[in-house]
């Protein structure tokens, strides 16, 4: 198998875990970023995300010696022959996405590379991004000096970025350089998973549909949940009764309260951008990004019906974080929730095993618990927000003798709702009977 010198600018999410794990398949690896901190942090083995697995990835590879990390782009420019861009590519003020960190990246290894570079980029970007690296890229060109270009879009979810790395469904690689095709073929064959080459655009609008897609089918079995609960059907056998159409499947058909989190909310807002600029107005993502807004509100509703009113009550809040096993509360169900709740005077308690830190930076006026038992003393109400698993199997007689009030209501249909109601709760889901 072929070893290369491999760069990655951007340690953040989606840099650090690639980085990671092209050191872990015996690549040798310069991780490169601008802050200060972020490095300095991770030479002395503090990340900066929580990912199950990755402090111990990220010290293997250092301890191995094939993993480095550096504020200088000359180090990268220097050692590597193959660069990968991981820098954030954030919702800016018009939807669309902000790609001002990743041209300045590419610009940065344009002025400072010393040989033949291939730049790849995995950051999420808007089809025709790589047109325009292509470009920038291309005014630097000269005898020892050139470049080419590969988009390979990420496919990581969050809490099992590495195995989603190192075990994908299938790997993306567009270019209209076929050597590098074959060079970055070179580097994922070991995996022995599917391949699709293809040319840049392609690549980039693969990722686009992909996270748009799923983020419809949310939408998609939450309009359904809602609808159950209005004739009296049953989400969960509704689901279990279509996933047996093998055309169908179960997965991503999880109803709740919307999806959250770094992509999702931001690619499927950034594609409706991008067709509208072009003239064309994608009809079903407006509906897709309604609907996950009106998921939360409705929760609000139910919540507000149930107790006869909002102001003065207590409720409390099981999990921060957009989905389990992440401190990552960008775009969270819970933070919409937390602002609607103090908007209608209620007192706001909560607990997340990994994510408080963050959520505290947020908002001061909220009362963070030690557990999820404090949580729930003198409560008038609990929404599980997150399906984490130290909300699943708790002492719940002991939760309910604590709280004013006996409601629980279930963002995420994962709490045991038979079990629960048989012990005198009342207990409500999303779409469940
Ligand atoms: C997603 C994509 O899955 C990944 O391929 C892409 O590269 C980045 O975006 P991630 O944001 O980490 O990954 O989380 P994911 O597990 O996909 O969940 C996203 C959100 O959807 C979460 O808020 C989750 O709670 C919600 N969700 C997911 C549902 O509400 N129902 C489901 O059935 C599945």
């Amino acid at each position: 198998m072929d070893k290369f010198r491999i760069g990655i600018i951007g340690t953040g999410y989606v840099g650090l875990v690639t980085g990671a794990c092209l050191s872990d398949m015996g690549h040798t690896v310069y991780c490169m970023d601008i802050d200060e901190k972020v490095i300095k942090d991770l030479k002395s083995g503090q990340l900066p995300i929580y990912e199950p697995g990755l402090a111990e990835l990220v010290a293997q590879g250092k301890e191995r010696g094939n993993l480095f990390f550096t504020t200088y782009i000359e180090e990268v420019t220097d050692n590597c022959e193959i660069i990968y861009l991981a820098v954030g590519t954030p919702q800016s003020l018009d939807g669309g996405a902000d790609l001002s960190q990743i041209y300045e990246a590419a610009r940065s290894i344009r002025d400072s590379a010393r040989r033949h570079t291939i730049v790849v980029t995995k950051s999420t970007v808007p089809v025709g991004t790589g047109g325009g690296l292509q470009h920038l890229l291309a005014e630097r060109e000269d005898n020892e000096v050139s470049f080419s270009y590969v988009a390979n879009p990420e496919f990581l979810r969050e809490g099992s970025a590495i195995k989603d790395f190192l075990e994908p469904d299938r790997i993306i690689i567009g270019s209209s350089d076929e050597e590098s095709l074959d060079k970055m073929e070179s580097i994922y064959r070991p995996l022995g998973v599917p391949m699709v080459r293809t040319d840049v655009k392609s690549a980039e609008m693969i990722k686009y549909a992909s996270n748009a897609f799923l983020a419809t089918k949310i939408s998609f079995i939450n309009e359904i949940a809602n609808v159950c609960e209005e004739v009296g059907a049953d989400i969960d056998v509704v689901v279990q009764g279509m996933g047996m159409d093998k055309r169908i499947g179960t997965s991503f058909l999880k109803a709740g309260i919307g999806y959250g989190g770094s992509c999702f909310p931001k690619d499927v807002q950034a594609l409706k951008q991008l067709a509208g600029n072009t003239g064309y107005v994608f009809q079903l993502l407006n509906s897709v990004i309604e609907v996950n807004n009106l998921q939360k509100s409705r929760m609000l509703v139910k919540i507000k019906k149930k107790l006869g009113g909002l102001y003065g009550a207590t409720i409390g809040l099981w999990g921060l974080s957009f989905k389990p096993n992440t401190d990552d509360i960008r775009e969270a169900s819970s933070l919409v929730l937390i602002k609607l709740l103090l908007n209608e005077g209620v007192k706001v308690k909560v607990y997340d095993p990994v994510a408080m830190e963050k959520c505290r930076l947020l908002h001061k006026g909220v009362h963070y618990c030690q557990d999820p038992y404090q949580v729930a003393e003198g409560c008038d109400a609990l929404i599980l927000v997150t399906e984490w698993d130290c909300f699943l199997d708790l002492d719940y007689t002991r939760i309910l003798k604590s709280m004013n009030r006996p409601y629980i209501f279930d963002g995420r249909n994962a709490l045991e709702h038979l079990k629960l109601r048989a012990l005198g709760f009342e207990y409500e889901g999303v779409g469940r009977k």
